[in-house]
Order: structure tokens, then C-alpha cells, then sequence
């Protein structure tokens, strides 16, 4: 058969439709990189690879809000640098222009965020610590939104220093983030306050392999996740594998089926954490904490369905007619390590109180569990196999009260020592 002129049009039309563009980001010394990149980023919003290239320190001086993209890569190859100075940022970000993150990505599908694994290259550099050194937490900006997306990945970033908030997936669904690397570590007495790892909210999540030194939740699931899967990571220094804050203000919290697994949690405040508030509304049900190594970790579990501001007032009774956050179906399985001891005058980088945020009244300083349980509302809260040692040598200690909870929660259910029963022994550990 002889094919027409007609169909050789058609196939290369076909053939240029379908080309995957590649677009360098340029950089010129001295000046900010991000008016030209996004000058050009309409062209680049299907089918394309946008590469900060390896060699390059781009200026990212202004924002940068990403367009709408479908099958668009994002690699991050060279360093990138936030202004070097406090108030331009503050600036910035005090305008009622700005989207509230330095990097936003918002809706699309099949988006992929990806830096590099070459250890000298494809650092993201927000240079914190001038922020953290002067306490400042004033228009603060977040660092990435990866928000809204259907389909995406983050690997391979390392963000050196963040001033405040890592990665926000909230509203997306079916994200993959594996390989990267936050390292808010100070150098000095000033506390990286708020430098969260990764904050999930959305859908069919799984975050693995990634390796997080903060100063505040190392991830946070969000109000309205759902199948999200948290493994094979390292934390360090800061406030645990939480759930929450849910409930503020009266909201209607809706968690599902979290599984957070395989995780080192060293010289962190907390290792699992759930906050809700009091007065919140709605469920969280099928929430499994597992595997967990704690090192010099003050708080290995911790849980409070009574959250509340301690500017306010004195901490509301955990019974009554207010509402909150009914909790199902929850498991802390295989936790092992060492206990930091919380002598009297105790403090954590972030204590800026007095008592410290996180006091908790009648606590002994070696308290393995405490669950801060509103009453009728918690079912089905289980703590098996927990190997715990306090780095003093003294028993360890537990808080919970046995007429907010009926069920066994796989110890000894009071304000004392820490004695498993045998729902908190599994024959079959693994
Ligand atoms: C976008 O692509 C068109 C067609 O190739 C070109 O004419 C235009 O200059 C490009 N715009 C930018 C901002 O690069
Ligand atoms: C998704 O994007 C990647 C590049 O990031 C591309 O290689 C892949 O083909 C895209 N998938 C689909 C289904 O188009
Ligand atoms: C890239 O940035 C990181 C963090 O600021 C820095 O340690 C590294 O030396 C930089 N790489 C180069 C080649 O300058
Ligand atoms: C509980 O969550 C896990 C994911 O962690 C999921 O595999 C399982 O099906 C869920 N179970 C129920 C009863 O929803
Ligand atoms: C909590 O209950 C105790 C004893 O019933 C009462 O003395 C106290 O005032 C209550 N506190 C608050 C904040 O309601």
C-alpha cells in the first residue's frame, strides 16, 4: 500500500505535538533569577523538563509560583539561594501579593519536584539561621507548596537552613516523595522554630526514605488525609511523627488510615504524637505508629485530645458537655530506646514559656505514654511491645486515665509506673 503525502504531514504534526521540551533556567551573577524564569514558564507547561543546571548558584531573590502543569519536571541541579537578608524577605512576604510560599506549585498532574543526589550540588539555601539566631517569626515565609496536584513526586531535594515550613502536599493526591533532605540544624543557641519537615495533607501518600534535622514536627498529617504512609525515615532534633493539630476552632476533623513506620527518632521532643483540640469535632480512626527507634526522646508517645493555648487560661477538664475529636483504632507497636529524662527545669530549644509548652502537669519527668484522653470519646488505643529504658536508670512512667478509656490499652491504665498487661505484649511482634 502507498501511503499519501497526507499522512507524513500528519505524522510529523503527531511527532512535534508529542516533543518533550527542555527549558535551562538562565542566571546572570549578581541578579534575580526568577522574572526571566518566569517569563518563560508559559511555554513550558506540558511535556517539559525545567532544569536548574548543575555549576549555577541561582539568585531566587523574588518567588516563584509555578504555573499549571501536566507533565512537567522540575530538576534542580544547581544551588538555589533566598536574599541573604531578613527584612527583604519579610518584605515580600508581608505583601498582599504573595502566595504564601517561596516555592508554590499548585494543581496540574504529574508533576515532579526533583533535585539531585550529587552531595555538592542541588541545595536549596534559605539561610535560616539569621531568622532563628533573632527569634524572628515575623512574615515568615513557608518554603514549598506542592499543593493540589494529581500525581506527583518530590525526591531528591535538600533544603539547607529553611527559615520556617519545608513541603506542604495539602489537597493532592497520589504523591510519591522519597530521598529528600531537610537539614535546619543551628549552629548556634538560636532554636529552629517551625522549620516542619513534611506537612501532609491529601490523599494516597507515601513518604519514604527521607532524612529530616528540625526544630519542629518531622511530618504532620493535616485535617482530611487519607492512606497516608510514612517509612523508612530519620528524624532529629525535632517535635515527633504528629497528627494534628486537628479540631481548632470548633472544625471538623476527618483522619484515616495513617501508617507511619521504620523511623529513628533521635533528641527529638516527641516520638509519636497525636494533638487535637478541645472543642474540635469528627474522627480519627486507624492510626499505627510502628517500628519506631527513639533516642534521648523526652515524650516516646504522646497523646492529647485536649489541646489547648495556655495564654488563654488554665487547661479546660477533659470532661463535660464541649465537644472533640473522637479517636479509633490506635496502634503503637515495636517502640524501643532510650528515654531523655526531664529532670526538674527541663528545657527544649523551643521553650520560650514558663511553664514550657509542652508541660505536662503531674508528669514525672519519665513518662513512656501519656494519654490525655477526653472522656467517652477514644476507642480502641493499644501500645504493644514497648522497650523502654530511661537514660537515668529509673522505671519509667506512664499517664492515663481509666475512666476516659475502658479498653486495654496494653498497660497498666494510671498516673504510675509503666506495668504492661498482656494486650501490650503481642505474641507475634512482627
Ligand atoms: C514561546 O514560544 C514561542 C513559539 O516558539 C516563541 O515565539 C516565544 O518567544 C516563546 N516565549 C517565551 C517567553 O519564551
Ligand atoms: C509524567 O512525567 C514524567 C516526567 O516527569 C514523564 O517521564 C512521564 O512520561 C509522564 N507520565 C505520563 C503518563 O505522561
Ligand atoms: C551548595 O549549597 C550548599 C548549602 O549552602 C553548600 O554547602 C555547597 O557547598 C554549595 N555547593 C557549591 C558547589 O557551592
Ligand atoms: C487501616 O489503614 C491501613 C493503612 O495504614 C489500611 O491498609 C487498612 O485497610 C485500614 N483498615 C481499615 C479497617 O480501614
Ligand atoms: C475542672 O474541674 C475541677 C474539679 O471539678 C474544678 O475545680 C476546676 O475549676 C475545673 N477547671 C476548669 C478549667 O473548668
Amino acid at each position: 500500500m502507498l501511503l499519501s503525502p497526507l499522512f507524513f504531514v500528519l505524522a510529523s504534526y503527531v511527532y512535534i505535538a508529542q516533543a518533550w521540551k527542555v527549558f535551562e533556567v538562565p542566571h546572570v551573577d549578581g541578579q534575580d533569577d526568577t522574572p526571566a524564569l518566569l517569563a518563560a514558564l508559559p511555554n513550558y507547561t506540558v511535556d517539559s523538563t525545567i532544569l536548574f543546571k548543575k555549576g549555577v548558584k541561582y539568585n531566587i531573590l523574588t518567588p516563584i509560583t509555578f504555573p499549571l502543569f501536566t507533565n512537567v519536571e522540575v530538576r534542580i541541579e544547581g544551588n538555589l539561594t533566598y536574599p541573604t537578608d531578613v527584612p527583604t524577605i519579610q518584605a515580600i512576604v508581608g505583601a498582599s501579593s504573595f502566595s504564601g510560599h517561596w516555592f508554590s506549585f499548585t494543581g496540574g498532574t504529574n508533576v515532579t519536584l526533583r533535585g539531585t543526589t550529587d552531595p555538592q550540588w542541588g541545595w536549596v539555601d534559605a539561610h535560616g539561621q539569621a531568622w532563628w539566631d533573632a527569634m524572628e517569626q515575623t512574615n515568615r515565609p513557608h518554603g514549598w507548596a506542592f499543593r493540589k496536584i494529581n500525581g506527583g513526586v518530590i525526591r531528591d531535594m535538600k533544603l539547607w537552613k529553611p527559615i520556617a515550613w519545608s513541603f506542604s502536599t495539602s489537597g493532592s493526591n497520589n504523591i510519591h516523595a522519597f530521598n529528600n533532605k531537610i537539614v535546619a540544624v543551628s549552629n548556634s543557641q538560636g532554636f529552629p522554630f517551625n522549620t516542619d519537615g513534611f506537612s501532609a495533607g491529601g490523599t494516597n501518600m507515601l513518604f519514604e526514605n527521607n532524612w529530616i534535622q528540625n526544630g519542629d514536627d518531622c511530618i504532620t498529617v493535616g485535617n482530611g488525609a487519607k492512606n497516608i504512609h510514612f517509612r523508612n525515615a530519620y528524624c532529629e532534633g525535632g517535635h515527633g511523627l504528629s497528627i494534628g493539630s486537628l479540631g481548632k476552632g470548633g472544625q471538623v476533623a476527618d483522619v484515616q488510615n495513617i501508617l507511619i513506620e521504620n523511623v529513628v527518632m533521635k533528641s527529638s521532643l516527641y516520638g509519636a504524637r497525636f494533638k487535637s483540640w478541645t472543642g474540635g469535632q469528627g474522627l480519627a480512626r486507624n492510626i499505627t505508629w510502628k517500628d519506631i527507634a527513639f533516642i534521648d526522646v523526652p515524650f516516646p508517645i504522646y497523646i492529647t485530645q485536649n489541646y489547648w493555648d495556655q495564654g488563654i487560661g488554665p487547661k479546660p477538664n477533659n470532661t463535660g458537655e464541649i465537644t472533640n475529636t473522637r479517636i479509633e483504632d490506635f496502634t503503637f507497636k515495636n517502640f524501643a530506646g532510650t528515654l531523655k529524662d526531664r529532670p526538674v527545669g527541663y528545657i527544649e530549644g523551643s521553650c520560650i514559656s514558663d511553664p514550657c509548652w509542652y508541660d505536662v502537669e503531674g508528669a514525672t519527668g519519665r513518662d513512656v505514654a501519656i494519654f490525655d484522653l477526653y472522656h467517652d470519646t477514644a476507642k480502641n488505643i493499644r501500645v504493644q511491645n514497648l522497650l523502654p529504658k530511661a537514660q537515668s536508670g529509673l522505671p519509667v512512667t506512664v499517664m492515663c486515665d481509666p475512666q476516659a478509656i475502658t479498653t486495654d490499652v496494653g498497660f497498666r491504665c494510671q498516673n504510675g509506673l509503666w506495668i504492661p498487661t498482656r494486650a501490650g505484649i503481642s505474641l507475634r511482634p512482627w
